[in-house]
């Protein structure tokens, strides 16, 4: 899993890290950013889903019509049967509000649409590129928000009077969800490698280390780091002024994560898109 702030190069290095891993099995890169750019990147004009990129490297861009149909066929029947109960709405209504209210409901979903996929085996490597950061820790708060208020709901849904329904099944759903957050968390914990992609400037490193602490919070550790951008050629004055302010903030960086693995990116003279370009990011962050 690649996480960063904007821009930084999330895509870009996930998208070469799959490239990689393509030669040694099949190879599948999804993206969790509701803007599809792995597409743009790949330079591909495959529209299905999941798309082939080459004979073992697909892309699978997650949208929002893709969270509705995991929490349709997951929870969503149940659950509106049993709001229905009480308020009057449609099946359709009911989940557009719910998928866009819930706190990190969709997150949920695709953190355990990967896990699912994760264990279906159809992938020898998944490689996920997430959104900007905002996005990426709601993404890891989720199963514990969702574990938090799930653990009051029992109280609230057995006041509720539902009718001819008994408040078991209710509770029982509940706790299938339950389940469900604590699976997903143990999969982010344990199965998943994280990799953060970070830029040499003020911002980016500032941030750092309050993502560090927040991944640190729920139990996951990175294990490697990225710094993307680093300008190696000092040919000019605007290069060597770009590369003497950077220098700071790379030995900030060092210091501070010694403890990881830290890969550079130099910053390329050229937009990193198309498979030539990504073969060259693939160079250097497997040497
Ligand atoms: N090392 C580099 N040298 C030159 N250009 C780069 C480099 N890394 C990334 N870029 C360019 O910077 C832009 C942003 O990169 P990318 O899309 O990978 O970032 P991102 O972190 O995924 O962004 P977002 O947060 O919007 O998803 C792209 O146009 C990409 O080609
Ligand atoms: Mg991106």
């Amino acid at each position: 899993m690649f996480t960063g702030k904007g821009g930084v190069g999330k895509t870009t290095c996930a998208a070469a890290t799959a490239l990689h891993h393509a030669s040694s099995g099949d190879t599948l890169t999804i993206s969790t950013d509701a803007t599809p750019s792995l597409s743009h990147i790949f330079e591909t004009a495959d529209e299905q889903k999941p798309a082939q990129v080459l004979p073992s490297l697909y892309i699978n861009e997650l949208g929002e019509q893709e969270i509705k149909e995991m929490w349709d066929e997951k929870f969503g029947r149940e659950v509106h049967e049993v709001f229905s109960a009480f308020v009057s709405i449609d099946y359709e209504e009911f989940v557009d509000f719910m998928t866009s209210v819930l706190p990190g409901l969709g997150e949920e979903f695709m953190v355990d649409y990967i896990r699912e996929l994760s264990r279906k085996d159809l992938y020898e490597n998944i490689v996920w590129d997430t959104a900007p950061l905002g996005q990426t820790l709601t993404l890891l708060q989720t199963p514990a928000l969702l574990g938090n208020h799930l653990r009051m709901a029992p109280r609230i849904y057995s006041r509720l009077k539902l009718g001819r329904r008994s408040r078991e099944p209710v509770l029982d759903i509940l706790k299938r969800w339950e389940e469900l957050s604590a699976d997903n968390m143990i999969f982010l914990r344990n199965e998943v490698n994280f990799t953060m992609v970070t830029i040499p400037e003020a911002l980016a490193v500032e941030q750092l280390e309050g993502i560090f602490r927040e991944l640190h919070k729920y139990g996951l550790t990175v294990k490697q780091l990225i710094i993307n951008n680093v300008v190696k050629t000092r040919d000019s004055d605007f290069l060597l002024t770009r590369a003497s302010q950077q220098q700071a903030y790379l030995e900030h960086i060092y210091e501070k994560y010694s403890d990881l693995k830290i890969v550079e990116l130099p910053m390329f003279p050229y937009e990193l898109k198309g498979l030539d370009r990504l073969r060259e990011v693939e160079k250097v962050l497997f040497p």
